[in-house]
């Protein structure tokens, strides 16, 4: 076991861990932070992205121990204090960019970063950011819509 101390939506948080506990595991089974899912085995779905360090990472991929001293943040810690959802959480809900909503998480996470980088992102930027995420319900485009919208661009404009 190794400890670990990292930040996890704005608090402090020591742990001991196994050098083998993955963070995604971390996150949902020691800290009970279920937003983060897992849809896959192999690295390719994206449901579990989480932001290191203000980085889109998917959390299955890294081990708990690697995130020592970093800022995480989970779909948990999108929303302001009072509850107030983040703008691509109320996009998503608006504009219809979930159904099952298994992918949400990781769609969002994905989608802030890119925000985060690119304000103003044209579809197709829109579509090869989130290339790594992957939706089995929506076709994409209400969710393409979404992050558009949280951009604050005319979602009217998007392709069909
Ligand atoms: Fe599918 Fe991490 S669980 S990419
Ligand atoms: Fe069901 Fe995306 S909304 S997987």
């Amino acid at each position: 076991m190794t400890q670990v101390t990292m930040s996890v939506n704005g608090k402090p948080v020591t742990r001991d861990v196994e050098g083998r506990r993955l963070l995604v595991e971390y996150l949902r089974q020691d800290l009970g932070l279920t937003g983060t899912h897992v849809g896959c085995d192999t690295s390719q779905c994206g449901a579990c992205v989480v932001h290191v360090n203000g980085q889109p990472v998917k959390s299955c991929t890294m081990l708990a121990a690697e995130a020592e001293g970093a800022d995480v943040t989970t779909i948990e810690g999108m929303a302001a204090p009072d509850g107030t959802l983040h703008r691509l959480q109320e996009a998503f809900n608006e504009h219809h960019g979930l159904q099952c909503g298994f992918c949400t998480p990781g769609m969002i996470m994905s989608a802030a970063a890119l925000l985060e980088d690119n304000p103003h992102p044209t579809e197709h930027e829109v579509r090869q950011y989130l290339e790594g995420n992957i939706c089995r319900c929506t076709g994409y485009h209400n969710i393409v819509k979404a992050v558009l919208a949280a951009s604050g661009q005319d979602v009217a404009l998007a392709a069909e």
